[in-house]
């Protein structure tokens, strides 16, 4: 019977918990995977509630009302194409495909196009939160022709996460719109995550005793000892940090890891799990959009490098051997308080956010996504991975300067900056002299610093750009384009 109001293909942990959301919000749904397990923990798993599996394609397309609205929640890249292609012969024009997965943008607008030759729409949906957030309410940017996602909105709305009784849904531009910015939440995401990592490892090693007031940086009488923090005692740093303005999920989950210990061996499992992180192209991705539309985002690129770095485990074992720690430096003297770690953390979140926010800033002016900064910044409150009390602030932000270009210009964060870039530099100065990599931190310092930078150095890349290829210079005290021909006369 052709009553299924939603229908899913793939089957996966995404794609099964979005569509027993989708059956507990009281819509009638209908699923699809090759596999007859995952299609049959569907039928376990939404006992009671309005959804079935269905077996082949046929049947899942049979068993939906018309237009259909049919969502692909598969891994990003051939196997999308594949199920559009395995699907096409079971649609009729009008009906919707959505693509829910990590989709690289161009690959949703080609899509799109080909989809339209044979009359059928389709959006490009970035959903967050993990299988978590799929379950019980994700955040979902959505792109794609404001008519058909019409046609979605209630099941879409209903399904996401609810801050204050506002969905963190939203229609955010048309093509690939939404895919490009899920691509960004990504970006922001992987830095986050390394500024993290960072923080863990320099209250790790250089978290020095707690001290209530005033700087301990430089202080001679910290002993080396003493600065060696458990994992269970940054965990409670991390959880207290999570009650106050550096509130958010990633922080939240960063004690809770800390604090699990391994069944088979007792240890902390965190230390056990190899310094070796994968990833799946979102934020190479952001850095590759960025470099493309001229965009600095130092932080997230940092990040992919890190990443890249840490997977560099056998080169860097063999390293660490020919350069051993740095043994001279006065290390006992750059020891932090949690509290320095704690604004250089909260410092370059704000950063990590306008990184991608200047990039929403320059693919909306020049590719014609018109982004409303404020509705994104409210749909990533809650439910996806970036969620933090600070997009409150951030919304906020772009709600009293719609045209900001960049949020760090916002007198909403002009104290927090100014107060937290001396902390920052701060951190970055403990790691050198510790020899501890805080490439995140340290690209964060940079960019803050170099953005504030009257006059950078540039003027002598200029000169040397027209030394050696006639590149032309602008000068300092007159209007026009200069050569110099005798530079080394
Ligand atoms: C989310 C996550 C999700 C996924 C990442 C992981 O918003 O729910 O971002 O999409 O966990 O893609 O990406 P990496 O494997 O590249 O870290």
């Amino acid at each position: 019977m052709a009553n299924a109001e939603f229908g899913m293909v793939g089957l996966g942990t995404m794609g099964r918990n979005f569509l027993l959301n989708v059956a507990e919000n009281g819509f009638a749904a209908v699923g699809f995977d090759l596999s007859a397990d995952k299609r049959d923990l569907l039928e376990q798993e939404g006992a009671g509630m309005p959804v079935t599996a269905a077996s082949d394609l046929a049947t899942l397309a049979a068993s939906l009302e018309r237009p259909r609205r049919i969502m692909m929640l598969v891994p990003a890249g051939p196997v999308v194409d594949s199920v559009i292609g395995d699907l096409l012969p079971h649609l009729e024009p009008g009906d919707v495909v959505i693509d829910g997965g990590n989709s690289h943008f161009p690959d949703t607008a080609r899509r799109e196009a080909f989809l339209k030759e044979h009359g059928i729409a389709f959006l490009g949906v970035g959903v967050s939160g993990g299988e978590e957030g799929a379950r019980r309410g994700p955040s979902i940017m959505i792109g794609g022709d404001p008519a058909v996602y019409e046609n979605v909105s209630p099941i879409l709305e209903a399904v996401s996460a609810k801050v204050n009784g506002e969905p963190c849904a939203a229609h955010v531009g048309r093509g690939s719109a939404g895919h490009f910015v899920k691509m960004v939440h990504n970006g922001i995401e992987y830095a986050m995550m390394q500024l993290i990592a960072e923080a863990y490892d320099l209250l790790k090693r250089v978290g020095g005793p707690t001290v209530s007031e005033g700087s301990s940086f430089g202080s001679p009488h910290v002993s080396k000892g003493s600065s060696q923090k458990t994992n269970t005692e940054i965990a409670d740093i991390f959880a207290e940090w999570n009650r106050g303005r550096l509130n958010s999920f990633l922080v939240e989950i960063t004690a809770t890891v800390l604090r699990k210990t391994d069944a088979e061996t007792g240890n902390s499992l965190v230390d056990m799990i190899l310094d070796t992180a994968g990833q799946k192209g979102t934020g190479k991705w952001t850095s590759q959009a960025a470099m493309d539309l001229g965009i600095p985002i130092p932080a997230i690129d940092a990040a992919v490098t890190m990443r890249q770095i840490s997977a560099q485990k056998p080169f860097r074992e063999e390293l660490s051997s020919q350069f051993p720690p740095i043994g001279n430096w006065p290390i006992d003297n750059c020891q932090l308080e949690e509290k320095e770690v704690e604004t250089a953390l909260y410092t370059s979140f704000i950063a990590a956010y306008a990184q991608g926010f200047s990039l929403l800033r320059a693919a909306s002016d020049e590719m014609g996504f018109e982004f409303d900064m404020i509705e994104i910044a409210k749909i990533w409150r809650g439910g996806c991975i970036i969620r933090a009390a600070m997009l409150e602030d951030i919304r906020a932000a772009f709600s009293e300067e719609p045209g900001l270009e960049n949020m760090i210009a916002s007198p909403r964060f002009q104290s927090s900056l100014s107060t937290g870039r001396e902390d920052l530099r701060r951190v970055v100065a403990a790691g050198a002299v510790a020899g501890i990599p805080t490439m995140a931190f340290a690209a964060t310092m940079n960019y803050l610093t170099a953005l504030a930078t009257e006059r950078l150095p540039a003027n002598l890349i200029q000169a040397q750009r027209d030394f050696f290829g006639a590149h032309t210079y602008q000068r300092t005290d007159r209007e026009g384009t200069f050569h110099t021909d005798d530079w080394d006369m």
